[in-house]
């Protein structure tokens, strides 16, 4: 039971109906918000209160808000997928409330139960409905719940209010090429994370710390950029927002081990899962970014992808770096990657039958 019933306080000045259409017509990625959001307040005397939802708009903050200045800050990412029937659905919800859980232990900020982050999801989506895009398309609602500290206070602490918000947007392809091979460019310089840092935890100073190598991927014409791992420069951690996988000749699909500096995907968890039951032998072990060129060269990996709630499946065609550049397979789509994104948004969109229980209908 969810303890926070997020009522809709006020009613916003929603988007025209013709404006709307035109949004939804081609959406991109996070560039077009819904009319409302939810929200929940923690403090420390009380605990969470205050569920409700609330017309989207700048929010009001101290300059002096502790977020603004340490990062204490968390979020996640799921998808709204609109069924043919006109029902609207989620993929693993509580896989992702359960991360924003783990993120909060790591940033000391307030666990929010699973059925309020559930709840909250359901009454914003519900609200927004009108924005989750028809069924015939590619197309979601990217819904985006995050949770900072917002106390006035400069003192280096875990912060004594926290705010939560989920907001919405709609989304069509993460890449602007659509589902096309990337290139992605190895780091020798950047690492995401370290040993008891926080890799692990979705928080916005990751990110932070990614950007540098994301402008040199850009720089070298690339589309993502690898991290390694921050000790060694050895083996492969991961994108900046997605995780790799590779697929060898002999019917294998290797993706890193969980080291506690890698994001632990839904996507990754559902795909191990998928590759399982489709007869593929699956490895989470190390992966030795050396060995893994050598591996392309040799004809051994065939494929590589990588993949998110944000691109869901995406096919690596080629990797560069300082010392040159290989490529995967024929630098096309694979054909088991391609297999496995099908499978994946075939139950994500209500088109196969959703036999694991994945999903969870909202509206
Ligand atoms: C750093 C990072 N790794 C991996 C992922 C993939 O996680 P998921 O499949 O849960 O979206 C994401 C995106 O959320 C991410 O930001």
């Amino acid at each position: 039971m969810s303890a926070l019933d997020f009522t809709q306080t006020s009613t916003a000045r929603r988007v025209g109906d013709a404006e709307r259409a035109r949004i939804l017509a081609a959406p991109g990625f996070g560039q077009h918000y819904t009319d409302f959001m939810a929200h929940a307040r923690w403090t420390v005397e009380s605990g969470w209160g205050g569920g409700e939802v609330l017309p989207f708009g700048p929010l009001q903050l101290s300059p002096a808000a502790a977020v603004l200045h340490y990062g204490q800050e968390i979020f996640e990412g799921l998808k709204a997928f609109r069924h043919a029937d006109g029902s609207v659905w989620t993929f693993r919800p509580e896989a992702n409330g359960e991360r924003l859980q783990r993120s909060a232990r790591r940033l000391a900020l307030p666990e929010l139960p699973v059925p309020d982050f559930l709840a909250s999801l359901r009454a914003l989506v519900a609200a927004d409905e009108p924005w989750v895009p028809e069924a015939t398309s590619e197309e979601s609602l990217y819904l985006r719940p995050f949770m900072f500290a917002s106390e006035e206070f400069l003192g280096v602490r875990a912060s004594h209010t926290v705010d939560y918000y989920v907001i919405a947007s709609p989304a069509g392809p993460y890449f602007p090429r659509g589902v096309q091979p990337l290139v992605v460019w190895i780091t020798d310089e950047y690492a995401r994370a370290g040993a008891g840092g926080t890799g692990a935890a979705k928080c916005g100073g990751n990110y932070a710390s990614s950007l540098l190598g994301k402008n040199e991927a850009a720089e070298n014409g690339a589309d993502e950029v690898l991290f390694l791992d921050s000790e060694t420069h050895t083996s492969i951690d991961e994108l900046s927002g997605m995780n790799v996988f590779a697929i060898t000749r002999d019917g294998r699909l290797l993706t890193p081990a969980l080291t506690g500096s890698i994001l632990e995907g839904v996507t990754r968890l559902s795909i191990l899962q998928l590759a399982r039951d489709r007869g593929l032998e699956v490895s989470e072990q190390r992966l030795v970014m050396s060995e893994v060129l050598e591996q392309l060269g040799s004809g051994e990996i065939t494929e590589m992808f990588a993949c998110g709630t944000a691109a869901v499946i995406n096919p690596i065609g080629e990797f560069r770096a300082r010392g040159g550049s290989w490529t995967v397979g024929d630098a096309g789509s694979g054909e088991t990657t391609l297999a496995l994104r099908k499978e994946l948004t075939d139950i994500q969109y209500g088109r196969i039958p959703d036999r694991h229980g994945w999903m969870t209908r909202l509206v």
